[in-house]
């Protein structure tokens, strides 16, 4: 069966932003219409951009770019609601601001670490006021000039990185940095779509960053979304656990610092093959097909995680329906996603009949071939929902998944594409 998944929520996200920053009319085909990248949008317009209209049903944006000096002071709070992709990289583009703003989120957000952006921001010249507790949402921005920077990140994480470079971008000023593992390059190439130089090459696991020259003016954008590599996930999830005997997800990204979870489940015995079709913007774009397997447990460790970061849970369940144990290691990031991703899984396995082990930092799963029967919860996020919704699509199994509704941050036709799988 051929399916498309829903547009990559990471390069919608930077889209909004980078056109937003755009000198002219930017134009963006197949946006991912889900609460996140609305709430970005809401954000951006919030800030003076003029975006047409997105609804559920948007396959075209176009966002009246104001350049990098144009952003005007916001009348309210903005509210990033889930985005934790959103929130930290407008952070980026507020922190060299001749105004204050003020950011917050729904609950699950509000959770989330901030400290991990506003430091390193910090080191450029940003000043912050947390206006609740230290270290989360809601916080203001408060507006100043930005310095250089050269900095050793902490984490690998591409949010850090994009909201640095952003910044960059924002207040025309060179950042520097070495991530310590090779996290997701989107914003990276796309700025190169828009005329600035970004220069990268490999230092140890990670990477060197370098964005010397930023430029006068950015050209507006004129892209076509690929479908989002993390959606896909589930779908050849589905066809490695049988919910349909083969998939193939058609235009979907196939950067390969998205790719991890094919490597991963190819290592479990998963048959996958991917086909590079096309190339825009610096993104490369193809079909990703997968059949029914016999899967076996690995261990996935800390080199596997950055590329698969958001594919763990799906690595879980097809773990939880492999031949032997799954140990993942080095992954205590999946603390402080949209909920405890270790704690969340590990819950829900148990609660379905699966063997499971918490981790610090991941999880060790003994897969089984009984069927697995029971109720798990969503915990608000979207992910989880999703792997257990895969999960309880396998024949003989039955899952109900309490919080269906968090698909729709990312992918909002989730369950109607699941059950036209399911039923071929
Ligand atoms: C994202 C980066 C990742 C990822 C998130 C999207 C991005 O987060 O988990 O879903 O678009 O930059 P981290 O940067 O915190 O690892």
């Amino acid at each position: 069966m051929r399916i498309r998944v829903p547009g990559d929520k990471s390069i919608t996200q930077r889209a909004l932003l980078l056109g937003g920053l755009a000198d002219g009319r930017s134009r963006i085909r197949r946006p991912l219409t889900g609460a996140d990248p609305r709430s970005t949008a809401g954000a951006v317009a919030g800030l003076g951009v003029e975006i047409s209209d997105f609804g559920p049903d948007t396959s075209e944006l176009i966002i009246a770019g104001r350049g990098q000096d144009g952003l005007r002071a916001p009348t309210g709070v903005l509210d990033l609601g889930n985005s934790g992709t959103g929130s930290r990289l407008l952070l980026g583009v507020l922190a060299g601001q001749r105004f204050d703003a003020t950011l917050t989120g729904d609950a699950s957000l509000r959770s989330r670490p901030m400290r991990r952006v506003t430091d390193p921001l910090g080191a450029m010249g940003a000043r912050f006021r947390w206006e609740g507790e230290e270290g989360r949402l809601p916080l203001t921005v408060l507006g100043g000039a930005l310095k250089s920077v050269d900095l050793d990140l902490a984490v690998a994480s591409a949010q850090v990185k994009s909201a640095l470079l952003l910044a960059g971008v924002a207040s025309r000023v060179p950042v520097l940095l070495t991530e310590p593992g090779p996290s997701r390059d989107h914003t990276e190439r796309m700025l190169e779509s828009v005329g600035a130089r970004v220069i990268t090459h490999v230092r140890g696991p990670g990477r060197r960053v370098e964005f010397r020259d930023p430029p006068e003016r950015l050209s507006p954008l004129d892209l076509t979304v690929p479908g989002d590599p993390s959606s896909a996930a589930f779908f050849l999830l589905a066809a490695l656990l049988g919910v349909c005997p083969e998939i193939e997800v058609e235009g979907v990204g196939l950067n390969p610092t998205r790719t991890g979870v094919v490597d991963l489940f190819r290592r479990m015995g998963g048959r996958i093959e991917a086909e590079v079709t096309s190339e825009e913007g610096g993104e490369v774009t193809g079909t990703l097909g997968a059949t029914r397997s016999t899967l076996r447990g690995i261990d996935v460790v800390h080199d596997d995680v950055v590329r698969a970061i958001d594919e763990l849970p799906a690595v879980a369940v097809a773990a939880a329906r492999a031949q032997g144990v799954t140990r993942i290691t080095g992954a205590g990031e999946l603390r402080v996603k949209e909920t405890d991703r270790i704690r969340a899984m590990v819950v829900n396995l148990r609660a379905v009949g699966v063997s499971v082990e918490e981790l610090d930092d991941g999880m060790e799963i003994e897969g089984t071939d009984r069927p697995l029967r029971g109720r798990v919860d969503a915990f608000h996020d979207h992910r989880i929902a999703m792997v257990f919704g895969v999960l309880g699509a396998q024949p003989g199994n039955e899952i109900e998944v309490v919080g269906r509704d968090a698909v729709d941050v990312s992918f909002p036709t989730f369950w109607g594409q699941l059950e036209e799988v399911r039923t071929g």
